[in-house]
């Protein structure tokens, strides 16, 4: 069909959707965003992912948490536990304020599992109503306990690092994985900021107990308050992942910080001196906000951990919502967790790839495939015969041509900028093609995850939009609906295709390009294109004809209670 024809019939039931709040109940508002396969508690407030870890046959997630309301307060670690990282057992919350040293609050932070010992946890504890950060500690009463329901903090011990002179006490949090060093100490990094400058502070232990600031940060940049640090090492031989202590003669460093002040995260790839206590991106790294990113939509305080019974590096972060606090407080809960991803460093060695953990795919149910279909420009189709509000989809276009493309225009550096611009609906030469998620049945709400391939001087620039402008027919001036994009970094006239995979969930899309070169994660709120009345439809509307190759799968609900 084509897309005109839609368009002609979106307008006019666009006419007729007026009064539509009025006809939701209260159950269908809290229910019809909520996700079937992301991990969310069934009510109220979390944020950041903390403390995980695999320790013996059991993943550990917490949480961020406000066990009193959907918005954010009265944070506590909420605690889940899982044997496949997608089905999860939720338990009574791990960390709660209950000391002088965490009265206020009880942030970020992570694990450690000491050898001989078992895991412990470095968290962030709020003292005062002014906000002033120290770093504690805390471990599980018996080990032996498979779920670590119950954990303690030794008074004699805590808080265990407050900050030092020169430092600002009230920006000073969310203390990072512990790691093993040669020079016979324990590390870790912890977020700060002095005047316009982030940095992560390195400190120094030989037991654990007492630690000592390193002269210097680790690293740092103009960039304002870093939250939520993270350093770990990647092999340069293929996706295995590395724990800390591995020998680092094969390996880079990542360095990941969370930006207060945009909300975004990049990462710089780099070496880690140890001896010197510094790490120094590579020079193929930009090293600042508009730096590399795990995602280039909704995603914060990230946080990876090693998993040990598969040889992963497994990423967790943080998506939050995009309406407004009173629409929280109306459906009761606001926040998921992203579906964990494995992380490896691509064959580059200038970027990461991310991709969904295998074990999601337990969830796939009845799968349909679309081969070989050609779509001229200005035509969609339609995906039949899968769950279209809770689906997975895995998609390849191919193109015979790239003399379509496109000219490429240099001062269009920010890729978010040229996404709102260049719209799926603006003909191009090689594409906008992509897909419809989330959209309903006249095209009045969709939200579009596409490419648009350019032409510039000796290579071709790939875009990569997830746009939420269109999602939803609620026209707030306070929901966020943001045309996120990332560029590609591909060879495409060497391969001819582009494949994309986008994981639908309700209120979620989130998709990974060129098997997880650059990902985006969307959080959308449709009125009509809902549960059964949502639709997926694949699209062309570039000069350039485009063939698509799809397998979709109705995803089922994953068990979190
Ligand atoms: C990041 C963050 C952390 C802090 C926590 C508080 O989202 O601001 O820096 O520890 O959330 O909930």
């Amino acid at each position: 069909m084509a897309l005109t024809h839609y368009l002609v019939l979106a307008a006019i039931s666009l006419s007729l959707s007026n009064g539509l709040e009025a006809v939701q109940s209260e159950h269908e508002i809290t229910r019809m965003h909520r996700t079937g396969y992301h991990f969310q508690p069934p009510r109220n407030w979390i944020n950041d992912p903390n403390g995980p870890m695999y320790y013996n046959g059991v993943y550990h997630l917490f949480y961020q948490y406000n066990p009193n309301g959907s918005t954010w307060g009265n944070i506590v670690w909420a605690h889940s536990v899982s044997t496949d990282l997608i089905n999860w057992k939720i338990l009574e919350p791990a960390i709660y304020p209950s000391k002088p040293f965490d009265k206020f609050g009880c942030w970020s932070g992570s694990a450690t599992i000491l050898p001989g010992k078992g895991p412990v946890i470095l968290y962030t504890g709020v003292i005062d109503n002014d906000n002033t950060q120290v770093q504690c500690y805390i471990e599980p009463q018996d080990p032996f306990d498979p779920l670590l329901r119950k954990w303690v903090k030794p008074d004699e011990l805590n808080p265990i690092i407050v900050a030092g002179k020169g430092m600002n006490k009230t920006k000073f949090r969310d203390p990072t994985t512990a790691w093993w060093s040669k020079d016979g100490h324990w590390k870790i990094l912890v977020g700060g900021k002095w005047k316009r400058k982030g940095m992560a502070h390195l400190y120094n232990s030989k037991d654990f107990v007492k630690w000592v600031r390193a002269k210097h940060p680790i690293h740092s940049a103009d960039n304002g308050m870093w939250e939520c640090p993270d350093l770990f090492p990647v092999s340069l031989r293929g996706r295995k992942g590395l724990d800390y202590s591995e020998e680092e003669k094969h390996a880079k460093h990542v360095l990941k910080v969370s930006l207060d002040d945009t909300r975004t995260e990049y990462y710089t790839l780099g070496t880690y001196f140890t001896k010197k206590d510094k790490y120094v991106p590579d020079n193929t790294s930009e090293d600042g906000s508009s730096g590399l990113r795990y995602d280039y939509g909704n995603f914060y305080a990230s946080k990876s951990f090693f998993d040990p019974s598969t040889n992963r590096r497994i990423l967790w972060g943080w998506a939050n919502e995009s309406d407004k606090p009173n629409d929280d407080i109306r459906k009761g809960w606001a926040g998921i967790q992203a579906i964990p991803r494995s992380l490896w460093l691509d064959s580059t060695r200038k970027q990461l790839i991310l991709w969904p953990v295998d074990e999601l795919k337990s969830l796939r149910g009845k799968e349909v495939t679309m081969t070989n279909l050609k779509l001229q420009k200005g035509e969609l189709a339609k995906v039949d015969g899968v769950t279209p509000a809770q689906a997975d989809v895995e998609v390849t276009f191919s193109f015979s041509s790239l003399h379509r493309a496109e000219a490429y225009d240099p001062s269009w550096v920010n890729p978010q900028d040229l996404c709102a611009q260049k719209g799926s609906m603006v003909e191009g030469g090689v594409g906008p093609f992509g897909i419809l998620t989330l959209a309903s049945k006249y095209l009045e709400e969709f939200t579009p995850v596409f490419f648009r391939i350019f032409q510039a001087p000796g290579k071709h620039v790939v875009l990569l939009c997830s746009d939420a402008q269109r999602s939803s027919l609620v026209d707030d001036p306070l929901w966020y609906k943001p045309a996120f994009a990332g560029f590609v970094d591909v060879d495409v006239a060497a391969s001819k295709n582009l494949s994309l995979r986008s994981l639908i969930d309700h209120s979620v899309v989130e998709s990974f390009a060129e098997g997880g070169k650059t990902n985006i994660l969307s959080r959308v709120y449709p009125q009509l294109a809902v549960m059964d009345q949502a639709h997926v439809f694949v699209f062309n509307n570039g000069t350039e004809p485009i063939t698509v190759d799809l397998k979709a799968w109705s995803m089922n609900a994953a068990t979190i209670s």
